[in-house]
């Protein structure tokens, strides 16, 4: 007799099941987005393979004995901190990011540099040669990393059972597939179930799995959002793909926070972490230039001075051109409203261009003060005092309003050698200023002028 097949319907883009075709999906409501999948064969009882788990006890939460989890270090300081402190053996890992930004390149050299870790590459997307030559480009070499390409999730299982390494690597999720499910690879059905495979199979081992996933354009991961409930740490991996510089965040943590960020450099040679951000995202000018202006800002809880550039010209045509990079446009149309109503500084009749350098997007508030003062610096044509820097959000009344952590702020400029920092007079009394730098406080935006020049 033959096997009879079981079929469903899944939305491409949010993973709700359902037993009948529908035009809307009910639960994100996208249109034209349910497809029908063969779920299974019914006579092939599902997964008989895995290991089965012991039943769990209910149990008194004092009674519950606390293993302190034990932490790897994987040897990427970056990465470590991004996880919370390093990686937890049997921790399910979603590396996402957009194509070609570097996802197997970093989960290559995660598998290299785990020295004295047993390691295993699975790749489904390129062959063990041209994985070769990738781990020669890098220049890192682990005698006890194992490349495997193979796509069949229970080839993948069998040799996790059989070489038990420390940790496991599949690039990307969207190639593997599963016997157990009919539809094809990178189907809805096929991601889900080969993750969950991957969940129990890293629990009942101990084995830490990487799982990466490629991004769609808007940019979720391509696939269902289920992927992201399944797993226990969701890492993405962005950057501007003319740019050289590549952040890793944390947007899920099961075994930590999630507001570290992981700094990584694209290299010839690969990446390399980037342990001083500051470092490289402000420019040494010989002679000072009008319209740079140095912000002390926070991404997550990391400090770091960024450079901003601002090009303040008269407008040719009738309508003034603005135009920020790595900006929010609307909020540089707040700020140079309130320029032209509070200072008397005539913006509607001139273009403004605004740049940070590294192609970093930001998106701090306590960056107000900045673009601001690069703004004003342009437009009299006066270079800022290169020995200050300033952090501070910017109210519609002109005022000056303090900007999240910004003892932090004051402590990196500082540290950075800076002599002058320009912040709100709102936490004067509040915070403990080092000795080496000059805090200058303001209340409104009227005094910014005096306090950078
Ligand atoms: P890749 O890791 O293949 O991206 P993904 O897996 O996310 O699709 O890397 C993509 C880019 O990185 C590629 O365009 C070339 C560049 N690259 C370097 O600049 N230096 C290197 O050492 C390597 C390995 C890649
Ligand atoms: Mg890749």
């Amino acid at each position: 007799m033959a096997a009879k097949l079981k079929r469903t319907f899944f939305c491409t883009s949010c993973g709700y099941e359902t037993p009948k075709w529908l035009g809307k999906c009910p639960s994100c409501g996208e249109w034209n987005t349910i497809t029908e999948h063969v779920v299974a064969k019914e006579s092939s009882s599902s997964s008989p393979r895995l290991i089965s788990a012991p039943k769990a006890q209910p149990q008194l939460v004092q009674e519950i004995t606390e293993q302190t989890t034990r932490r790897i270090d994987t040897g990427i300081g970056e990465l470590n901190r991004v996880l919370g402190g390093g990686l937890v053996p049997g921790s399910l890992i979603l590396l996402g990011g957009e194509p070609g930004i570097g996802k197997s390149t970093l989960s290559l050299q995660i598998a290299l540099t785990a020295n004295g870790l047993k390691t295993l590459y699975v790749s489904g997307e390129e062959s063990a040669e041209q994985i070769k030559m990738r781990a020669m480009r890098l220049g890192i070499g682990n005698e006890e990393c194992t490349v495997y390409t193979e796509t069949l999730l229970e080839s993948i299982v069998s040799q996790i059972e059989e070489l038990r390494p420390d940790m496991v690597i599949i690039d990307s999720i969207q190639t593997m597939s599963t016997d157990t499910v009919e539809s094809s690879a990178g189907s809805v059905p096929q991601i889900r179930e080969c993750a969950t495979t991957l969940l129990r199979v890293a629990k009942s081992m101990g084995t830490a799995i990487f799982i990466i996933g490629h991004i769609t354009k808007d940019g979720t991961i391509a696939g269902p959002k289920i992927l992201e409930h399944i797993v226990d740490v969701v890492l993405q991996f962005e950057g501007d793909g003319n740019h050289t510089y590549r952040i890793l965040r944390g947007a899920k943590n099961r075994f930590g926070a999630t507001y570290e960020i992981g700094l990584f450099e694209m290299r010839e040679s690969g990446l390399r972490e980037v342990d001083n951000p500051s470092e490289i995202l402000i420019t040494h000018y010989d002679e000072p230039l009008s319209g740079c202006a140095i912000g002390a800002a926070v991404d997550g809880i990391r400090p770091y001075l960024i450079e901003v550039q601002a090009l303040v010209s008269g407008a040719a045509y009738g309508t003034p051109q603005r135009s920020a990079t790595g900006f929010d446009q609307r909020r540089l149309n707040m700020l140079l409203a309130v320029l032209e109503k509070r200072v008397g500084m005539k913006m509607f009749q001139k273009d403004v261009f605004l740049n940070f350098a590294g192609g970093f997007k930001i998106s701090d508030t306590g960056m107000d003060l900045a673009v601001v003062a690069a703004i004003i610096s342009s437009y009299y044509d006066r270079p800022l005092n290169e020995q200050a820097c300033c952090a501070g959000e910017i109210g519609l009344s002109g005022e000056v309003r303090p900007a999240p952590r910004t003892e932090q702020r004051i402590s990196e400029a500082a540290r950075l050698g800076f002599k002058r920092i320009v912040v709100s007079s709102y936490v004067q009394k509040s915070i403990k200023c080092p000795k080496d730098i000059e805090v200058v406080f303001i209340s409104s935006i009227e005094e910014l002028p005096k306090a950078l020049f």
